[in-house]
């Protein structure tokens, strides 16, 4: 016995004729004979070279487009940019406001006016709920916000503007709920402002769903066009009449809206505020389900991609 333990194989091929619009047309199976397998010494690979042979070209003939197939892997390769990239440099993305923003074109109308290099990202706000106790947990409201800050500072993100929104449940009125603190240009002060909240011990005597769509309106008043507001809460919310108005204000701002639940959501399973988070917000993160990481990279990969 020839010590090649390849002797003798047999696999399968599995015969994918398709049509030009990439339709699986038919699955046919055929053996390959590894009986006189070689090594490729560039590769290593086990090879075999096999004639396949048509029996009935005029059916194959039939089944295949006339015009030649179009090949689309083309533009990638004739790309001289990485995959899901449209541009090395400005000059790739045809001019005007457009700019190649983390090797994407976007119209970048303001960063076009202001700075020559580089490009201004998007103005975030985030808006907290600050009706619970601090729990010392990594996946605690006030644990995320910061770390959120953190890895705005690594990416060194061209942030021009930060603010912070912070709601409670005092009653129906959102004078009593909702704070905007001043907005800033300066990540190291609002850092500063979200180490310094505040947050209310629960108090098993109140009605504890929270007042989100308040403090999400406000924060989508308060905001530039095109911000990313980032909203932190852990339960349902009340007032969810005023989702319309929610939908109807970010669309016309071009505002990007991402609420997180964390440390998990309080709120019951089939509660009517998750179906409305899904429709005011762009994205819903489960935190614990999907993990503190994938929400950071959301955020930072939002705001490295995007341009005023
Ligand atoms: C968040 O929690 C993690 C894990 O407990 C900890 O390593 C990290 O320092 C905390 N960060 C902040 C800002 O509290
Ligand atoms: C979430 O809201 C519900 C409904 O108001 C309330 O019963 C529950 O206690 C809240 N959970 C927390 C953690 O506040």
């Amino acid at each position: 016995m020839r010590s090649s333990s390849h002797l003798g194989l047999a696999l399968s091929l599995y015969l994918v004729v398709l049509h030009a619009q990439g339709i699986l047309a038919q699955i046919q199976q055929y053996d390959l004979d590894f009986t006189n397998a070689e090594e490729d010494q560039l590769t290593g690979n086990l090879c075999i070279f096999q004639r396949v042979c048509l029996a009935n070209p005029e059916a194959l003939a039939k089944r295949l487009p006339q015009e030649p197939c179009p090949d689309p892997f083309a533009d990638d390769r004739n790309s001289q940019f990485p995959e899901g990239c449209t541009c090395n440099t400005d000059e790739d993305c045809g001019g005007g406001t457009n700019k190649c923003v983390n090797c994407n074109c976007r119209d970048c109308p303001v960063s076009t006016q202001v700075t020559n290099r580089g490009v201004i990202n998007p103005p975030l706000t985030f808006v907290v709920d600050t009706t619970k106790s601090v729990k010392p947990d990594k996946f605690s409201i006030f644990n995320l916000t910061q770390r959120v800050v953190e890895r705005i500072q690594e990416i060194d993100a061209n942030i021009p503007r930060y603010q912070l929104v912070t709601f409670n449940d005092f009653g129906p009125d959102p004078r009593l709920n909702v704070e905007a603190k001043p907005e800033t240009q300066d990540v190291i002060q609002f850092k500063q402002e979200i180490i310094s909240l505040e947050f209310e011990s629960y108090d098993g005597g109140r009605d504890s769903k929270e007042r989100l769509m308040q403090g999400l309106l406000e924060a989508l008043i308060q905001s530039p066009e095109r911000s990313l507001i980032v909203v932190f809460t852990d339960n349902g919310s009340k007032d969810l009449n005023l989702k319309n108005k929610i939908v109807e204000l970010k669309n016309l701002k071009e505002q990007q809206v991402y609420i997180v639940l964390t440390p998990i959501y309080e709120g019951r399973a089939r509660d009517p505020s998750l179906p409305v988070y899904d429709q005011v917000a762009d994205e819903v993160f489960f935190i614990s389900e999907v993990g503190a990481d994938f929400f950071l990279s959301s955020v930072e990969s939002f705001e490295e991609s995007n341009c005023l």
